[in-house]
């Protein structure tokens, strides 16, 4: 069960502020190198990606402009992806002729990103490329061409800087993983 102690239902902090913020300045340099001369649209994909998006975008020189999806996944077990993705919020304006850069907190299954390249891909954006802050391959089920990459971790429940366990962790400044008594009792 959560306590009201957000750090105490933390195990190993996997990545610290400091590492994170480290790292999406570096990717903020890349991306404005790789875009150069070219206005981006960032897609974040709400909520996971809301930390990772402002200040992936504040640490991006070129003009941006942003829009926001969210969607969620059908899902049974809390920590599962089923591979049903329903759109919550769309985007509010066209992408067509735009180059879309799609902002995610995590992929994990690949299920949810593999359904929003197509769905986004369909708008024909100009160019639609994949910006992660966290990477899990060990659970990929479809193959995703991630384009930028925060961090690659291993199979561990990890929430906070975004991620939520039962919408809560999400404002914790790092990335740890959740003790499992958190959730494995009194379910
Ligand atoms: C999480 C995360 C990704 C997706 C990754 O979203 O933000 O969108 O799951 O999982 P996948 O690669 O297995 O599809 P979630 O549905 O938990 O919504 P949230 O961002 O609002 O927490």
């Amino acid at each position: 069960m959560t306590t009201m102690d957000l750090r105490a239902d933390i195990g190993e902090i996997l990545l610290t502020e400091a590492q994170i913020q480290a790292r999406v300045a570096d990717l903020g340099v890349q991306i404005s190198a790789d875009y150069a001369g070219r206005p981006l649209t960032l897609v974040s994909v709400l909520k996971g990606s809301l930390p990772f998006m402002a200040d992936l975008m504040r640490s991006i020189t070129l003009p941006v402009r942003i829009d926001l999806m969210e969607v969620s996944s059908y899902s049974g077990a809390t920590t599962e992806s089923s591979g049903l993705v329903r759109i919550l919020k769309d985007l509010s304006s066209s992408i067509e002729g735009e180059d879309v850069l799609i902002c995610e907190d995590i992929i994990d299954t690949g299920l949810t990103l593999n359904y929003l390249v197509r769905y986004l891909g369909g708008k024909k954006p100009a160019s639609l490329r994949i910006c992660t802050l966290l990477d899990k391959p060990a659970r990929r089920l479809v193959e995703i061409p991630v384009d930028y990459t925060g961090f690659t971790i291993p199979d561990q429940f990890v929430v906070g800087y975004g991620l939520d366990y039962g919408e809560l962790y999400r404002n914790l400044r790092y990335v740890g993983v959740l003790r499992p008594e958190v959730y494995t009792e009194s379910e």
